[in-house]
């Protein structure tokens, strides 16, 4: 059907800059996606669940147990998004994206996902040049994920370096440009 939305996921995960998917969100909104939101439980300390709901006009995910369908939500998703971007991804979600944990609803979703997946990196610049993290990003780079940022910046811990989430404006023209081929 050629007036068909397409279906996108955004995963949000316990940074700082979880404020910053909330345009992210308004952004990808704007331009005839099909806008589903994921939190984790501790980006939801961080941003109210009713904003992205608001924006994406579509109920947002927070558990794998409240479930309004016989399906589970994570797998009805996967049935349908073209694309996953995660933004801001924390160094945990990374780590676990990169063993397979399935522990909550993204890193569940994550693992049903068969479309493109983008990783938008923010964190602290010590965990972002730790071995572990920056062994986890190689890993899932070989599989596939296109990450965007981090930029380099002022970063909430008050230092300098690399960690800012990249901006939502180039986040969201990449994932425009995957959309539309
Ligand atoms: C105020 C606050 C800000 C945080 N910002 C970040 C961050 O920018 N990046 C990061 O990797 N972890 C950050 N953390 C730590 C994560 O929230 C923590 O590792 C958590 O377990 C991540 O869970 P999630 O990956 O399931 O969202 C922050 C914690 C707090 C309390």
């Amino acid at each position: 059907m050629a007036d068909e939305k397409k279906t996108v996921v955004v995963g949000v995960t316990g940074s700082i800059a979880a404020y910053k998917a909330a345009d992210l969100v308004s952004k990808l909104s704007q331009n005839s996606l099909d806008v589903h939101v994921i939190m984790t439980d501790s980006a939801t300390k961080l941003v109210s669940e009713r904003t992205f709901q608001t924006l994406s006009r579509n109920p947002v995910v927070t558990t794998l147990w409240d479930l309004p369908e016989w399906k589970p939500g994570h797998i009805s998703l996967a049935d349908k998004a073209l694309i996953l971007v995660i933004a801001p991804c924390t160094a945990n979600m990374i780590a676990k994206m990169a063993n397979g944990i399935a522990d909550d609803a993204l890193s569940t979703y994550y693992l049903s996902h068969r479309g493109q997946t983008m990783i938008a990196p923010a964190m602290n610049n010590a965990m972002w040049a730790h071995p572990a993290t920056l062994e986890n990003c190689e890993r899932l780079k070989k599989r596939g994920c296109i990450f965007v940022g981090p930029a380099k910046g002022m970063l909430a811990c008050g230092t300098e370096g690399d960690g800012r989430m990249e901006e939502p404006a180039l986040i969201c023209r990449k994932i425009l440009e995957i959309a539309d081929k």
